[in-house]
């Protein structure tokens, strides 16, 4: 399967951020989308799920557009979301938020049980209300709850955010293995070292532009992304 976008160009309210941009992910691929605060990554990923609508251009799935269709049944076809800042229902237990995931399943491998054999901290915290956990436990729900949906594809917006470094270690080999397994994956990243570590194909947006797409072995050290990135790495 197929997650494209062909010369895709959106914004808000009139204001141009994205502009004639084209990328693909295929199942089983990881794509790492990088770039500097205000770049139009999130917007990319907005723009995939109807959120902001293409003012000129195609997104489609294995064929079928996207564009047109309300934002509610997007997810339906198999996209997973893990927004930044994951956006969880602070004053619904962990166990609900997860549950709403699962309303979404289209079936699959994806369980209570499992997502809480993947992160136990979150077994041990189902009954209590989100946001009464860490930033990092918070992370680590979002994640939970987009798998719950069983995607196709799972788009993620910076998820290593506030993660201790050996947690954002199983998190991206958990990503590796989703992977593996014939899941796409696009992920927003700022920690270009952990990001190219699992990437397959490596994007740089500047100002709403592709200004580098590779492969990951095309990509010869980190530091040679750094021009691109301002401060971030
Ligand atoms: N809802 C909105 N209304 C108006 N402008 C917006 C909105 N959301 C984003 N923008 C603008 O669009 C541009 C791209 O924003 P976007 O959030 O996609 O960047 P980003 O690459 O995800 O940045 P960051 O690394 O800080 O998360 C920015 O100039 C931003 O100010
Ligand atoms: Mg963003």
């Amino acid at each position: 399967m197929r997650l494209v976008l062909e010369r895709v160009s959106c914004g808000y309210g009139g204001a141009p951020v994205l502009r004639d941009l084209s990328l693909q992910v295929r199942s089983g691929e990881v794509v790492c989308l990088l770039g500097r605060n205000g770049a139009g990554k999130t917007t990319v990923l907005k723009a995939i799920l109807g959120l902001v609508r293409p003012v000129t251009g195609r997104i489609a799935l294995d064929g079928q557009a996207l564009t047109r269709l309300p934002p509610y049944r997007i997810p339906l076809l198999g996209l997973g979301y893990v927004p930044q800042g994951r956006r969880l229902f602070p004053e619904l237990t962990v166990e609900e938020n997860l549950r709403l995931g699962l309303r979404l399943s289209r079936g699959g491998p994806w369980t209570l049980a499992r997502v809480c054999e993947l992160f136990p901290v979150i077994g041990e915290r189902l009954r209590q209300p989100a946001g009464l956990l860490s930033g990092g436990e918070q992370q680590m729900v979002a994640i939970a709850r987009a798998l719950c949906t069983n995607p196709r594809f799972l788009l993620l917006d910076e998820p290593l955010e506030g993660l201790m470094p050996l947690v954002a270690q199983r998190v991206l080999a958990t990503l590796g293995s989703l992977a593996r397994e014939g899941m796409g994956l696009l992920l927003v990243e700022q920690k270009v070292k952990a990001a190219l570590a699992v990437a397959d194909t490596v994007l740089v947006l500047e100002a709403g532009r592709l200004c580098f797409a590779g492969s990951r072995q095309e990509v010869p050290r980190p530091e040679a992304l750094i021009p691109y990135l301002g401060a971030r790495r």
